[in-house]
């Protein structure tokens, strides 16, 4: 493990002219944020040394790197999920090679099915913390100690720091976000009525498919996580209606432009 990430990380410290700070991880329906990077080098996950390939449609999988409102950033159009049969180390892989890179901040987008009946879809949620429902943990397993501790602090893995910042652009912008505790699980389907009633039962205002994994490596590594997560349906008690993989990526792609807000915003703000 330790030498494959030495390995991608190598490689990729040879093709790349800068070197960023910020990480950014796109999810469904929300890449096109790569697109306005400026002095950009991009390389399909294909070409790079041990990257699994995505493959799901919507995810275009590749690394885009260059500038976003002057700030060197490196972002990951397109993730890996474990309902696609990757291991939770091949979906946490490329965090540990950011944190080689030296990334120093995460910066996380997904879609996700809101609980909280104050919610509307194309609602953007800041993630202020998560409920990890994957069968299976990213930490399990032999600790590298040389990446992180075995037994990890949660108590703050969504930087409180980002978190006001965030808000703070928000009113300044005239931008509704809302806040909220994201439940991960592992899909492939949607929740039945009943598990989304569990899960807002269990203090989730929103449900996903992804970043819990990720999220939980990055605090492992001593990266200063951000996320954003679009509400792209709902599963409110009482009010469930069916959902498709076409309707959440349009209603990602009709949010985006807030999302996109405030990640330019925040990147302006942090002085890494
Ligand atoms: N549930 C799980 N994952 C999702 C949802 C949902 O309702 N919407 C978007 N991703």
């Amino acid at each position: 493990m330790l030498t494959k990430i030495a390995e991608t990380a190598s490689y990729l410290k040879q093709q790349l002219n800068v070197r960023p700070e910020t990480g950014i991880i796109l999810g469904s329906g929300l890449g096109n944020l790569a697109n306005e990077l400026t002095d950009t080098q991009s390389i399909p996950y294909s070409n790079i040394p041990h990257f699994p390939v995505s493959t799901v449609a919507g995810h275009s999988g590749r690394l885009v790197v260059g500038k976003l409102c002057d700030v060197p950033v490196l972002v990951m159009q397109g993730r890996f999920h474990y309902y696609e049969g990757y291991s939770m180390q091949e979906i946490t892989f490329p965090v540990r090679v950011m944190k080689e890179l030296g990334i120093k901040i995460l910066i996380v987008s997904n879609a996700s099915g809101g609980m909280n009946p104050d919610f509307l879809t194309g609602d953007v949620m800041l993630i202020t913390d998560h409920i990890n429902f994957f069968p299976e943990h990213p930490l399990r397993g032999k600790n590298w100690d040389e990446l992180g501790e075995r037994f990890p602090d949660m108590s703050e893995v969504y930087s409180r720091r980002l978190i006001n910042k965030a808000l703070e652009i928000a009113a300044d912008c005239g931008v509704k976000l809302q806040q909220g505790v994201y439940v991960g699980v592992q899909g492939p389907t949607f929740e039945t009525p009943a598990e989304y009633r569990m899960f807002r039962f269990m203090g989730g205002d929103a449900v996903g498919m992804s970043t819990v994994p990720e999220v939980i490596v990055a605090n492992h590594a001593g990266i200063e996580v951000f996320a954003l997560s679009v509400i792209t349906d709902l599963g409110i008690d009482g009010k469930v209606v069916t959902v498709s993989h076409e309707e959440v990526q349009q209603a990602a792609k009709a949010a985006e432009p807030k999302m996109t807000l405030i990640i330019r915003e925040i990147l302006k703000k942090i002085n890494v």
